[in-house]
């Protein structure tokens, strides 16, 4: 019996691959490149030689932005104010990755190392069993039997050793993280007290904003129906276009990381209900997301943003963060996204400085809604000011209701 495990190479799903073996499994390996520093022919040979039978490493860059980062971008897409739902982003492509490799190998269940309160089991859990209802899935540690007799690092490593598990001697972090092309996550360890500032030398992807350039980088990007299609900037004292999705995405963030953008520091609370602290850049999908929050101001009909802000993007988000991509909510609210983005179309120039993103100026060929004329403090236009003291009037008549029963009661 086939078993297709998650495997990142590292001790813990070392120590899963040979606890399966171990168990009597055939075990197929499945790594998913999310655009991640990794050295992936190094894990394959790593779980080749603990006796996984094959070991697929997939490129899913191009899926995880077209699919997830830019409708991520196209809605705004943020949780709890601030977290921009880059590991939520990635897991579905993941998943169906892994679902589509167990497929191919006949694999009877899925494995995969997540623990037990997180919200990364539930992502994968509700997306393969989505895919795929009659899947097993096998959580070790989730399981008693492999929690209890690996309770504590030093057992893991213990295991590794009479296993011959090689254990790459480079000090494990004393944080987790979770890297892919859209941000890099840090939780746990020494970051669980919420109170402790993170160490310097934490953050990987961005330099910090006091040691980024003096002087600013300004940069263009280019919207078509509120998804990102063109970047111009200037490197080398030339100017540069990139339109490929994936290139202009790396773009992107080469940009917004030598300019120390896209870092926070937060608290949120998990799906299963627990609070949890942890850090995050962001660097490139931070600046599309507020270059796009900027087009819409100037190209959106303003009930259409209303009601897309009260009723998607919280729910977008919520939907994401909690591992329901596939449902059937998922793509009713992509519909309604894909239809409010119609005349999202044009261009932002924005800018890049110590940490900082800014807009310096916005534009569309196709969008009319804007009328200089219309909105000029100096010009009258066809505007009539006196018919606005009829509509205040109006408006009014509610207020002085409430203003009349307030001073009747004698409150203030
Ligand atoms: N708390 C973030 C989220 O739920 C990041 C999770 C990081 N996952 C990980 N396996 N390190 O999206
Ligand atoms: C984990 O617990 O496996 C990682 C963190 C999370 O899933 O939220």
């Amino acid at each position: 019996q086939k078993v297709c495990l998650a495997y990142s190479g590292g001790l813990d799903t070392s120590c899963i691959l040979a606890w399966l073996i171990e168990k009597g499994y055939g075990v197929i390996c499945f790594m998913a490149d999310v655009g991640q520093e990794e050295d992936f022919e190094a894990a394959k040979e790593k779980a080749l030689k603990i006796g996984a039978e094959k070991c697929y490493i997939e490129d899913l860059r191009r899926e995880f932005i077209e699919e997830m980062c830019f409708p991520a971008v196209q809605c705004n897409a943020i949780y709890e104010n601030v977290y921009l739902l880059g590991t939520s982003l990635a897991r579905p492509v993941i998943a169906r990755a892994q679902i589509a490799v167990a497929q191919k190998e006949g694999c009877f269940a899925v494995s995969h190392g997540c623990t037990g309160k997180g919200n990364d089991q539930v992502r994968f859990e509700l997306a393969f069993y989505a895919l795929q209802p009659k899947i097993t899935v096998i959580a070790p540690w989730r399981d008693p039997v492999f929690y209890k007799r690996f309770a504590g690092r030093s057992d893991l490593l213990d295991y590794a050793a009479e296993k011959g598990i090689p254990v790459t001697s480079t000090k494990s972090k004393p944080w987790s993280m979770d890297e892919n092309l859209a941000h890099c996550s840090y939780e746990a360890g020494i970051l669980e007290d919420p109170d402790v500032t993170a160490p310097r030398d934490m953050w990987k992807l961005t330099v910090d904003p006091e040691d980024a350039p003096n002087k600013p980088e300004d940069f263009t990007l280019f919207f078509d129906k509120g998804i990102p299609t063109k970047l111009i900037y200037q490197e080398g004292g030339q100017q540069k276009t990139v339109t490929d999705a994936v290139d202009l995405f790396l773009a992107t963030n080469a940009i917004a990381r030598r300019n120390g953008v896209g870092r926070i520091d937060i608290v949120e609370n998990r799906f299963i209900g627990l609070k949890s602290r942890g850090c995050y850049e962001t660097p490139g999908l931070t600046c599309l997301r507020a270059a796009h929050v900027d087009l819409e101001g100037l190209v959106m009909d303003r009930e259409v943003r209303a009601l897309r802000d009260q009723f998607i993007t919280f729910n977008y988000a919520k939907i994401l963060y909690n591992g329901y991509y596939f449902s059937p909510e998922r793509e009713f609210l992509e519909d309604s996204i894909v239809s409010s983005q119609k005349h999202v179309n044009g261009q932002v120039r924005c800018r890049a400085f110590k940490g900082t993103f800014t807009v310096l100026g916005r534009s569309s060929e196709t969008e009319k809604l804007y009328d200089p004329t219309e909105s000029s403090m100096d010009e009258i236009g066809d505007f009539e000011p006196a018919d606005t003291t009829g509509f205040i009037s109006v408006m009014a008549i509610r207020l002085k209701k409430y203003g009349k029963a307030k001073e009747e009661a004698g409150e203030k």
